[in-house]
């Protein structure tokens, strides 16, 4: 597997690729990989023969208030893990090299997709992911790309940005994977106190729980919201930043009662560290 540093290196090698007749696949991250992006670089792997993944912890969508400086850094394990996974290219550029100097381009999905759930809390945070990705897109320009649906928002305007943009790739997205316990894999995981992580368990069973009653028949908008709040405030280190029920795909609004496919995300602070998670529910 080769270790990218630049984009003329990462360029050629998709190039030789592309040239060899393969399909190139990406997985953008921001580094500090665990099973959730392993499961991507698998899945890249499975439907790719040239699979890129890509280690940049993106300073454009992290807020001047949010982890930058401490967003975890550990390239050499990130390499042995896309490796494994079947990945053979490794793209960890600089912050200079991604931003040249004056740079003033941004790219950016404007309307209620960005404005809601995690847009509200985190203003600048998708123009940010946006923009990155497109540079990462126009670098390695592959047939596929591979977003987790953790990150279920952001997953959607990455969609909406590739086909508004007419962009010419496949945009995966794959599920969320857990714990055995229920948290969702991410890598702000490390901040949490064993309280806080014990604590985080709320997220999971508020959703499996909403879940539940949605199956049992329950159609009422507020009544699952309170329903999943009650469960979270129960909880005396968890501090709710949202919880939102949208339609899926599409994140367009609900009414008074849920119909279709149902988006029920939720952003929580345990202590200095914010947490997401979602589930889709059905109400066919
Ligand atoms: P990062 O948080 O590193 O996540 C990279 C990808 O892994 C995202 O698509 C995310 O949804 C997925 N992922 C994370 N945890 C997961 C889990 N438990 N199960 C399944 N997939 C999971 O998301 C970003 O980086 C950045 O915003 C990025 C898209 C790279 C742009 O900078």
């Amino acid at each position: 597997m080769k270790l990218c540093h630049t984009i003329e290196e990462i360029r050629a090698a998709c190039r030789d690729a592309r040239k060899a007749g393969k399909t190139v696949g990406l997985v953008p991250t921001m580094g500090a990989l665990h099973a959730g992006h392993a499961s991507l670089i698998k899945a890249a792997s499975t439907e790719n023969s040239f699979v890129v993944v890509s280690v940049f912890v993106n300073p454009t969508q992290f807020a001047p208030t949010e982890d930058l400086s401490t967003y975890p850094r550990t390239l050499e394990a990130d390499c042995r893990i896309a490796k494994e996974m079947g990945a053979q290219a490794v793209f960890a550029p600089s912050d200079r090299d991604m931003y040249l100097e004056g740079a003033a381009t941004w790219v950016e999905v404007i309307g209620p997709i960005t404005g809601i759930l995690c847009g509200k809390s985190r203003p600048t945070h998708f123009r940010g992911v946006t923009t990155v990705v497109n540079k990462l897109f126009n670098i390695v320009q592959p047939d596929r790309a591979y977003f987790g649906q953790k990150d279920g928002q952001q997953a959607q305007i990455i969609r909406r940005m590739a086909e508004d943009l007419f962009m010419p790739l496949e945009i995966r997205i794959m599920p969320i994977v857990r714990e055995e316990d229920g948290v969702a894999l991410s890598s702000r995981n490390i901040y949490l106190t064993p309280g806080e992580r014990t604590a985080a368990l709320v997220l999971s069973k508020s959703l499996n729980n909403a879940k539940q009653l949605v199956e049992k028949g329950e159609r009422q908008t507020a009544a699952l919201r309170k329903a999943i709040t009650d469960i979270i405030k129960a909880e005396p280190l968890a501090a709710i930043d949202y919880v939102e029920l949208y339609s899926f795909p599409d994140l367009t609004e609900l009414g008074e009662n849920i119909s279709g496919q149902v988006f029920i995300a939720l952003a929580v602070r345990f202590g200095k560290t914010r947490l997401i998670d979602n589930i889709v529910v059905d109400c066919k």
